[in-house]
């Protein structure tokens, strides 16, 4: 079994850097880290970064975990690698790229890359927002699956995984106590389905819902309320087409694990939003 401490950075291949920049930084509100010709490094924490854009093909991203135990890394890649898993032993220079001490990458059934990383560097200074949109931290992603029960099997049976709520065959997964911290939606390909940054207060998510309308972006779903995890919502659309969201799903699952019982939603817009909001995103709509 390999144990995850939380979600901790997303990675995204993009062609415009420069409109990467403008985005996660004017409109997101993230914190521009670092800049180079390749590479662009944002914050939203106490972590050096939690979104690296890089020179790339956009249909390349990469969600990465941290080890609940640094020292367990190699034990983490010879299971998966005896478990018939494509993966392998991220490099030094890798490694410093991504701000980490050391990585293991695999891929999923669905294909998607996965990183497991050891002792990631903390930034020595506070997240400073770009705008005020109230964000709290990196929260969770949405990732695509081409078989959401094979794929939830598979991370119930390498990981510390557990399912805290399903909407149709589409579990929600957490490796800790916070609602989740990854839902896997059934799609065609590979991929992100939605990068979530958690925000302070429902007034955080309707202010930024004014904002994004002033500035002509794209709203994919929302305002509204997940029945799942109890948060306040708001997608929108970002560069390469990824879907980014704020909430404020502060529901954590603390009771006996011999107790909790994961919740069976149906695959229906109700179930994403108590509000009768409707989504226009298709991973949503099933
Ligand atoms: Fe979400």
């Amino acid at each position: 079994m390999i144990e995850l401490r939380d979600i901790h950075y997303t990675r995204l291949g993009t062609q415009d850097l420069d409109a990467a920049e403008k985005f996660s930084t004017e409109i997101v509100g993230l914190q521009k880290v670092e800049r180079t010709a390749d590479r662009l490094y944002l914050k939203s924490d106490s972590r050096h970064h939690t979104l690296c854009y890089f020179l790339g093909d956009p249909s390349e991203q990469i969600i990465a975990y941290e080890l609940k135990d640094w020292s367990r890394l190699g034990a983490a890649y010879e299971q998966l690698r005896a478990a018939g898993v494509p993966c392998g032993l991220g490099t030094s220079a890798e490694a410093a790229d991504r701000h980490v001490e050391a990585f293991v990458w695999f891929l999923d059934p669905t294909g998607n890359r996965i990183e497991l990383v050891a002792r990631p560097h903390e930034a020595g200074r506070r997240y400073i927002p770009s705008r005020d949109a109230g964000i709290l931290g990196f929260g969770h992603v949405g990732i695509c699956s081409t078989d959401p029960v094979r794929d939830q099997a598979f991370w119930l049976t390498h990981f510390n995984a557990m399912i805290s709520d399903w909407i149709g065959p589409c579990p929600l997964l957490r490796v800790n106590p916070r609602h989740h911290q990854m839902a896997l939606f059934a799609a065609q390909r590979k991929g992100i389905q939605h990068i979530n940054h958690q925000v302070a207060e429902i007034d955080d998510v309707m202010r930024s819902w004014y904002f994004l309308n002033e500035k002509n972006i794209k709203i994919t779903f929302g305002p509204g309320r997940h029945p799942t995890s109890g948060g306040n919502f708001l997608y929108f659309e970002g560069p390469d087409g990824v879907i980014f969201e704020y909430s404020n799903s502060d529901r954590k699952i603390i009771e006996d694990l011999s107790t909790y019982r994961p919740r069976q939603f149906p695959l229906d817009p109700s179930s994403f939003c108590m509000w009768g909001s409707k989504p226009d995103i298709a991973e949503f709509n099933g």
